[in-house]
């Protein structure tokens, strides 16, 4: 017998029981029926096919659409190994529990491995109806999980491209004001020369305001723009030894060491898989900060590496003026500072900037309070290289 089977008893109480839709692969008659009783007894309100072979499942598949299928293990013609194979090529889960007269430990094993969801022998049938509905309470479980998966991969792609748009905005925003703000300064500028002391005083004083308060805009709009350029220019890696970037930093920064007498510590840095500018860059702007915001003393800042399996991690401490821990995320927003800018020079967007640059680079960066005075901030970077072009670990 083959085809689309034998249909038994399409169920027409109307009682609590769940509906299941099953099919059985079973040659033997009496054993369906067997099964079909168990289920019926107390549980379901089964509709089930009977099929034998390839073809009367493949129909059965199609015309039926089961909940479930119970699988005997060995058939004359087919078994219930191919029952999953068949079931994995069509990419369907319907939970499969093999109802079989003896199925050895091993053979057991290897069907579970091969996707079924339990095995019940056939002259233990009381224990199927809780197995079929573990089966498809895992089956509702597993959809749920798949759905939670796929809505939280579209909010992820949502929420890239509104941040893409978002740059975009930022950068172009930034870049077109630019030139209507260079006319503004640069007549204010001019009002400002040509007519101090031709009008009254408080013309003197509001040309003033104005030209300081387009300078300053210039300023900050210049920052955005370099903000929003660590998004949009692409990173170029190669191997950078963080020694020479670290040099180079306390050579741009000379005029401030020497004013502050600060004393910059480090020993041994491992060479990284960077964008060599942008460690630069980061570099800078902490070890800017950490002589920027000194406390009384001279600062003395020390900057460490370490490999913390994938990353490296950094460490840059310094005895400054510290930072209180509920500001610890704030600062790393752009233009977010805890100071005016007459105590400490400075728009807010280094520490944003350092962000950007390591998160695009899959590291995280962060500050920890420090017993005493002084902050230690830390950033990670992924290995990325293999160990023997990763330096001195
Ligand atoms: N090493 C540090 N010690 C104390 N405060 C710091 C340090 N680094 C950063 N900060 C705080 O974080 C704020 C943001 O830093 P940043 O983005 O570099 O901007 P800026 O240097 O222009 O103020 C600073 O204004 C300061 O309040
Ligand atoms: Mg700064």
């Amino acid at each position: 017998m083959s085809g689309a089977g034998t249909k038994l008893q399409t169920a027409t109480s109307v009682g609590p029981k769940p509906k299941l839709r099953a099919v059985l692969v079973e040659d033997n008659a009496l054993d369906a029926e067997l099964v079909l009783r168990e289920l019926r007894k107390e549980s379901f309100d089964v509709s089930a096919l009977i099929v034998q072979d390839e073809a009367g499942f493949a129909e059965a598949l199609r015309s039926h659409c089961p909940e479930v299928v119970l699988a005997d293990y060995n058939l004359p013609n087919w078994t219930g190994m191919e029952v999953l194979n068949m079931l994995r090529r069509q990419n369907l889960d319907i939970p499969v529990i093999l109802v079989t007269g003896a199925l050895g430990d091993v053979n057991a094993v290897e069907c579970i491995r091969q996707g079924a969801t339990d095995y019940v022998l056939k002259d233990g049938l009381a224990r199927l109806p809780e197995v079929i509905r573990r089966a498809l309470r895992e089956k509702y479980e597993r959809g749920l999980r798949h759905q939670a998966e796929e809505d939280l991969a579209k909010k992820v792609d949502e929420l890239a491209r509104s941040n893409a748009d978002l740059e975009q905005f930022a950068y172009v925003a930034s870049h077109d004001l630019q030139e209507p703000l260079r006319m503004v300064a640069a007549y204010t500028q001019l009002l400002a020369e040509r007519y101090r002391g031709k009008l009254d005083e408080n013309a003197d004083k509001f040309i003033g305001y104005a030209s300081e308060g387009a300078l300053r805009m210039q300023v900050l709009i210049q920052d955005l723009l370099a903000f929003s350029r660590v998004g949009r220019a692409n990173a170029t890696c190669s191997t950078v030894d963080c020694n020479v970037v670290m040099e180079e930093v306390r050579k741009s920064l000379a005029s401030a060491i020497q004013e502050s007498k600060a004393a910059i510590n480090f020993a041994s840095l491992p060479t990284v898989w960077a964008d060599r500018t942008q460690m630069a860059q980061v570099f800078q702007n902490l070890i800017g900060n950490a002589i920027k915001f000194r406390g009384k003393g001279s600062p003395e800042i020390f900057m460490h590496a370490e490999k913390a399996d994938p990353n490296w991690l950094f460490s840059v401490r310094d005895n400054g003026i510290g930072i209180a821990p509920e500001f610890a995320e704030n600062i790393f927003v752009v233009f977010q500072r805890l100071h005016a800018r007459t105590e400490y020079p400075g728009n807010g967007i280094g520490l944003a900037i350092c962000k950007k640059i390591i998160e695009r680079g899959g590291g995280k960066i962060w500050v920890e309070p420090q017993a005493g005075s002084g902050s230690t901030f830390k950033f990670t970077i992924p290995l990325g290289i293999p160990d023997e072009k990763a330096g001195k670990a």
